[in-house]
């Protein structure tokens, strides 16, 4: 198993016959942290493979969004990914509330999995502690979607015999709970379940926001990946560097910028830039500027895209299902397995 960082993707790590599957919550626009930390990375391992893409609407219900921002949300997600290269001729690529059998089996693997094994779940434990810290009820606001959450993620995974998750550290935990459920499960029953691989992608070093923390929603630090040319410049202006004087020696490498900057520019630019701030002769100011016009070059077009993808919602309609008739026979043949397997 493979639990290690990777910026690159993990692309060296496999070869080209594994199977690549990951689940994408509807939570809004993402920020270029989750572009550069979980986006693209997750592109280039599905790059030449078989590869599955999903949005998880079905997950996104245990915090029971209104109805029509859960359907705002679904279009913005799959519009971005989409917009930045997600090939849905080649992938699968499909809306999880379009795949009944991942329900039949999440109830089949319910009936596999023993409770002990979810009360662990971190997710669920740290609701459990917060209600007990604040004095209330341990499951106050604790709903039974949010507690099986990580065994609807198991069957989204195993239907699929994914051989790869790339999933961001905080779904770690969740992947290798689907682990544990099919060995279990394949103990019990014989082979009838892939075993997936765990990656987990792009938290070893953040890419930190606008104040110099982890750039994160909730500390209100991002930089979106579809902002206008102009607000692109605006923020990355504003973006926190330390009070050096103009011609005065940097260290490229203690600034996130710069970091961000290298993300989007060759070895050689990013080598002359580190040189030309190291010896005063470059300003934070101009790599500010040096940085939104890298990112422009990179994502301009794929900002265009998704501003006219995500007001076609009958394209994306279309798109989905697609991807639900391609992704439903492999299903099927799944749970055929597993309802044999199960008497
Ligand atoms: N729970 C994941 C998240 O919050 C999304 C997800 C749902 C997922 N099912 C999955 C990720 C299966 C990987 C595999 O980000």
């Amino acid at each position: 198993m493979l639990a290690g960082n990777c910026g690159d993707g993990g692309v060296s790590e496999y070869n080209d016959h594994v199977s690549v599957l990951t689940g994408i919550k509807p939570t809004g626009q993402p920020h270029l942290g989750n572009y550069l930390g979980a986006m693209r990375p997750a592109l280039r391992l599905a790059e030449g493979r078989q590869a599955m893409f999903f949005v998880a609407d079905y997950h996104a219900l245990t915090t029971l969004t209104p109805p029509s921002l859960l359907r705002r949300l679904t279009y913005e997600v799959a519009a971005s990914w989409l917009a930045i290269g997600l090939d849905h001729g080649r992938t699968i690529f499909y809306r999880q509330s379009d795949i009944p059998q991942i329900f039949e089996l999440f109830w089949l693997l319910c009936c596999a999995t023993p409770k002990g094994m979810v009360n662990r779940a971190h997710a669920y434990k740290a609701l459990l502690e917060a209600n007990t810290r604040a004095g209330r009820d341990q499951d106050q606001s604790v709903n039974m979607g949010l507690y099986n959450y990580p065994i609807l993620m198991a069957s989204d995974i195993l239907l699929f015999d994914a051989n790869v998750v790339p999933v961001g550290t905080d779904q770690a935990q969740h992947v290798e709970m689907a682990r544990d459920i099919a060995a279990r499960f394949n103990a019990r029953f014989g082979p009838v379940l892939s075993v997936p691989d765990l990656l987990v992608m792009g938290d070893s070093e953040p890419i930190t926001g606008l104040d110099g923390r982890k750039m994160s929603k909730s500390y209100g630090n991002t930089i979106p990946l579809f902002a206008s040319s102009g607000d692109m410049q605006r923020l990355f202006l504003r973006y926190r560097t330390d009070s050096s004087r103009a011609n005065a020696p940097k260290d490229p490498d203690t600034n996130g910028l710069f970091r961000i900057y290298s993300q989007f520019v060759s070895a050689d630019e990013t080598a002359a830039v580190h040189a030309a701030l190291r010896t005063g002769q470059m300003t934070w100011r101009r790599l500010k500027e040096v940085t939104a016009t890298a990112v422009e070059a990179e994502l301009g077009d794929a900002r265009d895209r998704y501003e006219t993808l995500v007001h076609q919602p009958d394209e994306l309609e279309r798109i989905f299902a697609l991807g639900a008739a391609k992704a439903r026979p492999i299903a099927e043949e799944t749970l055929q397995r597993v309802r044999r397997a199960l008497g």
